[in-house]
């Protein structure tokens, strides 16, 4: 048997469902019952069947799932895949903006623990970060952590907004240069982007989306080529669903090495074993809801 096939059959005897993240290594996607962006994957955590969840992702992901799903095992094969750009922020630094600027609501991106989203008014994704800050009643925010995708909200936006200093190391290190240098080569190419990119990368950008949002726009449009500023996992659905169109990484470093700590071999112990676990604690859980609910229903 090979491995995909133990995973499969394991999968249904564990009564499991595997989800994963679009920046997971391509063998990981292959084998994956839906792979998407934060807010899907969100989402389907809120509704799985299944009693056990293989979370593909990194550590806050894992854990926005157990905040959907309590009564499901959320499993992360890995439990050291972590998210840098969460780690930029802690509970006690939001309580102590919140007390600095009391009239403010906090918008956090997904990109938070567990703890953060507990002291956050409401999260949102790179998929749905402008839509929701222009949507909610209060006219002044504080944005965390991420300083890009924050920028990004600001410019389209006439609410005040304290932006936090945050970043995602993976897209930091894609430069304008690098995107100056690949539309040299490739003059017709569509520079398409993450909005964690640095900003003198976005505003060079056609477009700007979250990961299933560069999916959908690479789809629709009519173009042939594209320069991809976000991580390389991307580039594994993006040339399996368009194999007429060519796409081009901004960068060689835009590489996530947390996203590719889960490994085939990892989904199949984990599944053997049902660990490691990520289980948010129910007090956290409970305060950490409401921001997840409150975007949701938007
Ligand atoms: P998406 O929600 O766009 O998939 O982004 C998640 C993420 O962590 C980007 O670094």
């Amino acid at each position: 048997m090979t491995i995909q096939e133990k995973i499969q059959k394991l999968k249904k005897e564990k009564n499991a469902i595997i989800l994963a993240h679009n920046y997971q290594l391509p063998e990981v996607q292959d084998i994956a019952d839906f792979v998407g962006d934060s807010l899907e994957l969100a989402r389907i955590s809120a509704q799985v069947k299944e009693e056990v969840i293989i979370f593909c992702g990194v550590h806050f992901m894992a854990e926005t799932a157990s905040i959907l799903a309590p009564d499901k095992k959320v499993i992360l094969p890995d439990l050291f895949a972590g998210c840098p750009l969460a780690n930029t922020i802690t509970p006690r630094e939001v309580k102590e903006l919140k007390e600095k600027y009391p009239n403010y609501a906090v918008v956090a991106y997904v990109n938070t623990s567990a703890e953060v989203k507990a002291e956050s008014d409401y999260i949102c994704t790179s998929a749905n970060a402008t839509f929701i800050v222009e949507k909610i009643p209060e006219e002044k925010v504080i944005f965390i952590p991420d300083r890009n995708l924050g920028y990004y909200v600001s410019k389209h936006t006439k609410k005040e907004i304290i932006i936090w200093n945050g970043f995602c190391p993976t897209h930091q290190r894609i430069l304008p240069q690098d995107i100056i240098a690949l539309k040299e080569k490739y003059k017709d190419a569509k520079v398409v982007v993450h909005p964690e990119c640095r900003k003198e990368v976005l505003d060079l950008a056609d477009k700007i989306a979250s990961t299933s949002g560069i999916i959908k726009f690479v789809k629709e449009d009519n173009g042939k080529r594209y320069i991809i500023g976000t991580e390389v996992g991307l580039l594994h659905r993006l040339r399996k669903e368009n194999p007429e169109k060519e796409f081009y990484l901004a960068s060689p470093l835009a590489i996530c090495p947390n996203m590719k700590k889960i490994t085939l071999d990892k989904i199949l112990t984990s599944l053997e074993n049902l660990e490691p676990e990520v289980k948010v604690e129910e007090s956290t859980r409970e305060k950490a809801i409401k921001p997840i609910e409150r975007m949701l229903s938007l």
